[in-house]
């Protein structure tokens, strides 16, 4: 069968788990053979030799796996990053975050950063790409997502911009002084039924505890400990009133809260007062 005839053939097996079973069965067959669209433009009329690879891919697909744990890539920013298995995938959303981080950042000369749950890498390694004598402390308590990170780190050349440290929070953060604390740490609820297809990512980058917004009140608290003039968080759609009255029992600057590409509350920047 040419590799025309095998896209139709497997293409309705995803129909139930995508909107684009087509398009999906032809970005499986490219990273199974390491090839561009262009390249299989020019050859759809040919003969394709790997079926049976092609096949089992297919059929982890249509269980709802997600197709980037199969390709190992995502883009973020425009950008191709490596993903693997165990460590969330990047979401779209987060890229605001980035944007709103790098806006304060490219003012400073040398500013400092930590990142709680660094996950695949994308936030570190795209402020580390975007902004010049940059120092990040990434954090993660997951150590496949650190191996992760690293790798993307090196994938962009930044990895001496980074430090990583295996850490439950700031715990094995040495005391020193950061700028800025960024973060898109796990805000669902314990109790909530996640999509199928999210249900092959690892639990601990998802739930923040009964309520959800825990983690992000644990890290506020640190934040105003240490001193740290910005705080740049995600958070759920839904928990902007409860973090707005958290953030108002400490002193602060500014405190703006912005929305995702669906127009849901999605996170918020804070400097607070020193
Ligand atoms: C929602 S994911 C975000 C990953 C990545 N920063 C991103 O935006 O795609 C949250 C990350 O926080 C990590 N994490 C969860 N609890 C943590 C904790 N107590 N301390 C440090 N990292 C934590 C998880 O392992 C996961 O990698």
């Amino acid at each position: 069968m040419t590799y025309e005839q095998i896209i139709k053939k497997y293409a309705p097996l995803l129909k139930e788990v995508t909107h684009i079973p087509l398009k999906e069965v032809e970005i499986l067959l490219l990273s199974l053979l390491e090839k561009n669209p262009i390249w299989l433009h020019l050859n759809y009329k040919n003969e394709c030799e790997c079926e049976d690879r092609l096949a089992k891919l297919v059929t982890k697909r249509a269980t709802h796996y997600p197709l980037e744990y199969l390709t190992n890539r995502a883009s973020f920013y425009g950008e191709s990053f490596i993903v693997k298995p165990n460590v969330l995938i990047p979401r779209p959303e987060t890229e605001i975050l980035v944007e709103k981080a790098e806006l304060v950042l490219k003012g400073m000369k040398n500013p400092k950063v930590i990142e709680i749950g660094v996950g695949s890498g994308i936030i570190s390694v795209m402020l580390a790409t975007l902004i010049p004598n940059i120092q990040i402390v990434a954090v993660d308590i997951n150590d496949d997502a650190l191996a992760l990170a690293k790798l993307n780190a090196q994938k962009f050349s930044v990895e001496e911009k980074i430090t990583f440290v295996k850490s439950d929070l700031f715990t094995n953060v040495e005391d020193q002084h950061f700028d800025m604390c960024i973060s898109n740490p796990p805000y669902i609820e314990n109790d909530f039924k996640l999509p199928k297809n999210v249900t092959f990512e690892p639990a601990n980058a998802l739930f923040g505890g009964v309520v959800g917004d825990e983690i992000l009140k644990d890290i506020i608290d640190q934040c105003v400990k240490r001193k740290i003039q910005f705080l740049y968080c995600e958070m759920g759609f839904d928990q902007k009133n409860r973090l707005e009255k958290y953030l108002k029992s400490y002193k602060t600057k500014s405190c703006e809260f912005y929305k995702d590409y669906e127009k849901l509350d999605r996170g918020f920047c804070v400097e607070l007062q020193s």
